[in-house]
């Protein structure tokens, strides 16, 4: 396995481009199974959870080629319509592939994603949105079932707002007959970004990007060509970066307007935000002042973001109330943050983290993906060297973190690591 080696107390300066975003080039690769043919997708983000759906689909009988963030996904062989229990276990968003199997292809099975680190994360509402669709589910040996001649429209409701959900019924219902509408549905900017590419291929999705969508179901849809917005939460992560390390980053080509909570947070902080033509500027201000957040659905502040705010709250003077109201159990960074010096109290899905300390160098293992972001993040600020273990959670989700913080300045490396 892999580590990541950070001596601290580097400022970071300069400008670091975003990648594309994973949690929508997921179900957007998903969605080539859609229509028959070859579609390009482009701005594709080179990471684990990516490589592991090209892997999925290639499995399903996809072709799957390019390189340097295109991708090329030929759909006109798909010969199985099952997503393997040693790929779900690996990723939760293999589940992405149930709706657009059902939707085309009338069956699907996929083993059961497990619970992960941060919670047991059922897809009862997948599942829920698929019956009411039409679709026979059965369960059996830890794998769903779905089968259906063809779907047919209908009115679902979502008891709890669920991204993935919203996504998969949203594929769904493109080829169902008639008229479905999801309410309750997802708000993210990457739902949005799925209608607009269903759309393109010939769908008709309305009022994607609020809670309440209407498909009207085609017959068919074709291949594209589409580029994949960049990546909110990594933008995020680079601008706590620099705000934490005092320094001045401008995080180009992102898109602000995504960003509303987690800008807001960091001015509540101190740092010193500008919009600028080709990105947003972050500047670090000596003294960090305390905020409070409470993780929401999008528009609110992104749970994916709490891990690396918690580190910039570890360095503000006086104390922060960070409440986790998506999943049961998104706090595994605590323990090794206190590790490093950190004085956080957790009470259940609220941390109160206490201000200013001085973080300190230490051997840390990462947990989960936004957790192991989390501790680099320390390790930028922590007197002396940190070595974060098993970065194959960082992997899954940043595009070699490390070199984009190497070029903004940090003294940061990977190396060859024994667990
Ligand atoms: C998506 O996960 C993201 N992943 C997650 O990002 C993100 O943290 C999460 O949305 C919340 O924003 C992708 O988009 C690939 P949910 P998802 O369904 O869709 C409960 C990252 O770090 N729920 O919105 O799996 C669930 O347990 C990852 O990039 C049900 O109860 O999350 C959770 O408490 C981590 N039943 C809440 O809803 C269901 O059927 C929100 O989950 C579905 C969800």
């Amino acid at each position: 396995m892999q580590k990541i080696i950070i001596k601290g107390g580097q400022k970071l300066r300069g400008e670091v481009r975003v990648s594309g975003a994973k949690n929508a080039a997921l179900p957007i690769l998903a969605s080539s199974l859609l229509a028959t043919g070859k579609s390009t997708y482009r701005n594709v983000p080179a990471l684990g959870d990516v490589s592991t759906m090209k892997k999925l689909l290639a499995d399903l009988g996809a072709k799957v080629d390019g390189r340097a963030g295109v991708a090329n996904i030929d759909t006109s062989q798909i010969t199985k319509f099952e997503a393997p229990y040693d790929l779900v276990k690996t990723m939760r968003a293999s589940a992405l592939v149930l709706g657009p199997l059902v939707g085309r292809y009338g069956e699907a099975r996929v083993s059961l994603p497990g619970g992960c680190a941060i919670g047991a994360r059922p897809i009862d509402q997948h599942l829920k949105g698929l019956t009411a669709l039409g679709a026979r589910i059965e369960l059996e040996h830890g794998t769903v079932m779905a089968r259906a001649r063809r779907l047919r429209g209908a009115t679902i409701v979502f008891d709890v707002v669920t991204v993935t959900g919203t996504e998969n019924l949203m594929m769904a219902a493109t080829l169902a007959r008639g008229r479905t509408t999801l309410e309750n549905a997802a708000c993210e900017p990457e739902v949005e970004e799925l209608a607009g590419v269903l759309n393109k291929m010939g769908a008709r999705v309305h009022g994607a990007g609020t809670s309440l969508i209407t498909i009207e179901g085609v017959d068919e849809l074709h291949p594209l060509d589409h580029a994949i917005i960049p990546d909110r939460i990594e933008a995020g992560t680079l601008m706590v970066a620099a705000a934490i390390t005092r320094g001045n980053v401008l995080v180009r080509d992102c898109l602000p307007d995504h960003l509303d909570a987690v800008l807001a947070k960091l001015r509540a902080a101190g740092a010193e935000i500008t919009i600028e033509k080709d990105g947003v500027r972050v500047r670090g201000r000596d003294e960090i002042r305390p905020a409070d957040i409470a993780t929401r659905p999008y528009p609110g502040f992104p749970t994916d973001m709490q891990a690396q705010f918690m580190v910039l709250m570890t360095l503000a003077r006086g104390q922060s109330v960070l409440t986790e109201t998506i999943f049961e159990n998104r706090f595994m960074h605590v323990p090794e943050l206190s590790r490093m010096g950190a004085d956080v109290l957790v009470d259940g899905r609220t941390a109160v983290v206490r201000g200013p300390t001085k973080l300190k160098g230490a051997t840390v293992m990462a947990t989960d993906l936004r957790a192991s972001a989390c501790l680099v993040l320390a390790g930028l600020v922590a007197e002396g060297t940190t070595e974060v273990l098993r970065v194959y959670h960082l992997d899954r989700g940043y595009e070699r973190l490390e070199k984009k913080l190497r070029a903004l300045g940090a003294d940061i490396r990977r190396a060859k690591g024994s667990l």
